[in-house]
């Protein structure tokens, strides 16, 4: 069994091909044990005309990219990282909710693990209790194509505590998980399928699920917002293109992208 670092090795990526042979959305799976990152290198495909639907899949990233300029590493072959080429045939205005289903689908993949306690955090977090356990990175690429959007994630599998950057981080391994990465990510990748179609189809199904993952709406929060300025108040909703509404007094906020801290949660950063 591949946890806990011992017998750590590649991800078996035939078994994730097969996994998702006859998708109607990932159209390839590539693999390469060691990159700088996979969302960089996936834009640099999506230039050069990378299918809707490429993924890359790796076991280490040496300059893995987190959002906002943060990094995003882990010791080889202890976590499932891949970023996909998506070209959505949907309006650009809603492509802010690729985050949020990436988070759910993630979210459900662990909670099929028992995991009860996990929940995802607005915008681009992946919860089990109040320590980090995924992260997803989504930038849209101008190609001449039309933009396209990279999306990745990862998710922290077989790391021990003192592989983590700090105690507002956590592993699959120490929530009880005993799952091989490539069984994770097919999981993933199926689950991520079904709500992308949801979502094309502008399914209320996905708010419902959003809305019973989150561990953001409904409580009191603390958002940073990207030109550093800061609002206090009561995350009450998503909007149709993904954005967080908070409320602060009489005022509504409708907030596109932007750092949330809980209040009342023991660790006040991501
Ligand atoms: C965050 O939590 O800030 C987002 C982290 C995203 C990390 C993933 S790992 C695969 C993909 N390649 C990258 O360089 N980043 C994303």
């Amino acid at each position: 069994m591949n946890s806990s670092g011992n017998d750590r090795r590649p991800l078996a990526v035939e078994r994730v091909r097969q996994a998702v042979e006859g998708s109607r959305l990932w159209s390839s799976v590539d693999y390469v044990e060691s990159i700088g990152s996979t969302n960089s290198e996936m834009a640099l495909r999506a230039q050069h005309g990378a299918r809707h639907g490429s993924l890359l899949v790796t076991d280490e990233q040496t300059a893995g990219r987190g959002r906002r300029d943060r990094g995003w590493s882990s010791p080889l072959y202890s976590s499932v990282m891949v970023s996909a080429v998506l070209r959505p045939d949907v309006e650009g205005a809603r492509w802010g909710w690729l985050p949020l289903i990436i988070g759910i689908a993630i979210a459900e993949t662990v909670k099929a693990h028992d995991v009860d306690s996990v929940g995802v955090k607005w915008p681009n977090d992946v919860m089990v209790a109040d320590q980090k356990v995924a992260g997803i990175l989504c930038e849209v690429v101008n190609t001449s194509g039309g933009p396209a959007v990279v999306a990745g994630f990862g998710l922290n599998v077989d790391q021990r505590n003192e592989e983590l950057p700090g105690e507002a981080a956590t592993s699959l391994h120490l929530a009880g998980v005993r799952a091989d990465r490539d069984v994770l990510l097919a999981d993933v990748l199926h689950r991520w399928e079904r709500l992308y179609g949801a979502w094309r189809g502008d399914e209320p199904a996905v708010t419902a699920s959003y809305t019973s993952l989150s561990t953001t709406l409904g409580e009191p929060v603390r958002a940073e917002l990207p030109d550093n300025s800061v609002i206090e108040g009561t995350a009450v909703r998503l909007d149709a293109s993904g954005s967080l509404v908070v409320v602060a007094g009489d005022a509504e906020h409708v907030l596109p992208a932007a750092d949330v801290v809980h209040v009342r949660s023991r660790n006040n950063s991501d």
